[in-house]
């Protein structure tokens, strides 16, 4: 991916309409100039989200979430900075035009290194398994029916059983042991403070993030043993909640039907490609996250939830429903009848009857009905008033009305109670939710406001007429030019506030016209970057030289009584002290300040 021309991204940015983009999302109305709604980042019931069409940027008073058009995308489908330019260049109809050596906003997190040594691990694996080493590995994919070129599409290898051979082998690759142990290939023993490998004597499955990239490793024991899947661990780089298995390898077949298969084992995903089901994927050994469901929603309107048939795939499969939640997606559930998992089902029933199964799975809700009706039973009434209270949060979900009530209706004849009963109890679990969410909210608040007043106190002095200065400023970059000489005589108390000025006066000094994006561009520190946001949107002063100067005058005059105040405190002490010399000549300088005070 190369780098675009700063041209390029402006060009981007003046096209986007922020108001638009956003109303995507989030239903907002127009308070003078700006448009407020609820947040998108935060759950509340009070709009404290605030948009400002004419400056293109966006802030949350309640989450302090901000930033501008690129950054809402990133944020809120989790993109990084070229994918959301990208994307909104689509939009907006721009050609994009690369720079190779052009400056790139942001600093991109950098894991090449990582990804390097991951690749490269899987290419040893991978011909690890085609020596006489891995004849037994092999021999096992054989037994499960696992073909060569599936083998090879999935880039599965073998891990010999050696404590060091994948050590030696990056040795003479040059590749030191650290960071192997970095890429989590590799654990430190501690008190010989040597490296060995951590996947031995397993069936390597490389894990690909969406771009095809190789983030982590599943490793399977051959046969029987515990654990039975060992992975990767944890890193900035391979964060299992944010991951599919397969969906690298499925995404042009996800795009084309708009539909995923869901399941839960890599050879589930593996043997369903093999026949075809080439829209197959997995979540990594956990419960389905928001996350992973919103990655799905992002490529597909459809899901079909293929789990394991056990009681803790059924489980599962619950859980699953309910991390899609309200969003647009149809959610379906299918039934694998007598085989344990979809692995074995296409084994032992072959691609036609699966393919059938897959159009016969039940939407969600019809599905948890059935199996609710299974697990309770319907002749005993308790059993019953359990029942409708597991099933009345996926009503609550339902953002169609006319879905709900059909669906009420639905689960009214099935359980053989009155629809009218249903949706009391609907009425309530719904105005429980809202007291609920409403108290998590104002913990919240009071949390983030506590943080807030410690952070304050500890690293930083606001002053209101600086930030308010400076906030014009940010609104009108031309009146910083007009006035620069008058802003540099100020002496500056608000940290926050000098950088934005140092910033200012920086750019100021390469004669390149800026607007604020490339101020706050320039702010190292993200807490500053989010704070100095609204002072972009701030109002209530209008942004023109005139009221510029007048905080100016306001500023040097709080400068000067403070100054005063600190000669009074002095000489008070000298005439304790009886320091006539001394007194004399500090009494001079308070006249001095006096006069000039009184001339502003
Ligand atoms: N899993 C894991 N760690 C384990 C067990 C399972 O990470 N100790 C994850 C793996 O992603 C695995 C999935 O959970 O693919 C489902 O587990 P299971 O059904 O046991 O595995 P299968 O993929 O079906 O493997 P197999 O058919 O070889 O038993
Ligand atoms: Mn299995």
């Amino acid at each position: 991916m190369g780098f675009y021309r700063e041209e390029s991204i402006e060009e981007v940015r003046d096209r986007i309409d922020i108001v638009d983009l956003v109303s995507a999302y989030v239903t907002l109305k127009k308070t003078g100039k700006n448009y407020v709604g609820l947040c998108p980042f935060h759950s509340e019931k009070t709009p404290s989200f605030t948009v400002n069409r004419e400056k293109g940027i966006y802030h949350c008073f309640g989450c302090q979430a901000g930033g501008d058009a690129f950054s809402f995308l990133m944020e809120h489908e989790h993109l990084d900075f070229p994918e959301a330019l990208e994307e909104l260049a689509r939009r907006a109809g721009v050609q994009l035009e690369e720079d190779e050596s052009g400056p790139f906003r942001g600093k991109p997190k950098d894991h090449s290194k990582e990804l390097a040594i991951n690749l490269e691990a899987a290419r040893y694996f991978y011909k690890v398994m085609g020596s006489e080493t891995g004849s037994a590995a092999v021999a096992y994919l054989l037994g499960r029916n696992v073909e060569a070129q599936t083998r090879r599409a999935f880039k599965l290898g073998y891990a010999p059983d050696s404590w060091d051979a994948l050590l030696k082998h990056f040795e003479s690759q040059d590749v030191v042991p650290t960071d192997v142990e970095k890429a989590g290939l590799a654990i430190r023993h501690e008190e010989k403070g040597t490296y060995y490998s951590r996947f031995r004597g397993r069936l390597m499955f490389p894990i690909e993030n969406v771009r095809g990239e190789i983030i982590g490793f599943g490793g399977r024991v051959i046969g029987t043993g515990e654990p039975k899947y060992l992975n990767s661990p944890e890193s900035a780089l391979f964060q299992k909640k944010d991951q599919l298995y397969g969906l690298s390898l499925g995404l042009a077949e996800i795009r084309r039907t708009s539909r995923v298969l869901l399941m839960e084992g890599y050879m589930d995903v593996i043997m369903s490609h093999q026949h075809g089901f080439t829209s197959a994927v997995a979540s990594l050994g956990t419960a389905l996250t928001a996350e992973q469901a919103r990655l799905i929603s992002r490529y597909a309107r459809e899901v079909v939830i293929v789990y394991d048939n056990d009681s803790a795939g059924i489980k599962a499969a619950k859980k699953a429903v309910q991390a899609f939640g309200d969003r647009d997606v149809l959610v379906r559930v299918a039934d694998l009848r007598d085989a344990k998992d979809p692995d074995e089902f296409i084994n032992s029933h072959g691609r036609d009857a699966f393919e059938e199964v897959i159009s016969a799975a039940l939407p969600a809700y019809e599905y948890l009905i059935r199996m609710g009706k299974k697990q309770h039973d319907m002749r005993n009434i308790e059993e019953k008033v359990s029942l409708i209270s597991e099933l009345l949060p996926f009503l609550a979900d339902m953002n169609n009305r006319v879905k709900q009530a059909e669906y009420v209706r639905m689960t009214a004849r099935e359980l053989d109670v009155s629809a009218d009963s249903i949706v009391f109890e609907l009425k309530k679990h719904e105005e429980n939710r809202r007291v609920k969410l409403k108290r998590e909210e104002d913990t919240d608040r009071k949390h983030r406001l506590q943080k807030q007043q410690s952070k304050t106190s500890a690293a930083e002095t606001v002053i209101p007429g600086e930030r308010q200065l400076a906030g014009i400023c940010l609104r009108e970059p031309s009146i910083y030019r007009e006035i620069q000489s008058e802003i540099e005589g100020l002496v500056c108390r608000d940290p926050l506030v000098r950088q934005v000025f140092d910033r200012m006066r920086a750019l100021t000094a390469s004669e390149k016209p800026f607007t604020f994006h490339d101020v706050v561009a320039g702010l190292q520190d993200e807490e500053i970057r989010k704070q100095v946001i609204p002072l972009c949107l701030a109002e209530h002063s209008p942004a023109d030289p005139g009221t510029a100067r007048d905080w100016i005058v306001s500023l040097r005059r709080a400068e000067l009584r403070h100054r005063i105040d600190e000669l009074m405190e002095k000489i008070e002490f000298l005439e304790k002290e009886g320091k006539m010399d001394e007194l004399l000549e500090i009494g001079k300088r308070l006249r001095t300040l006096q006069s000039e005070l009184n001339r502003i």
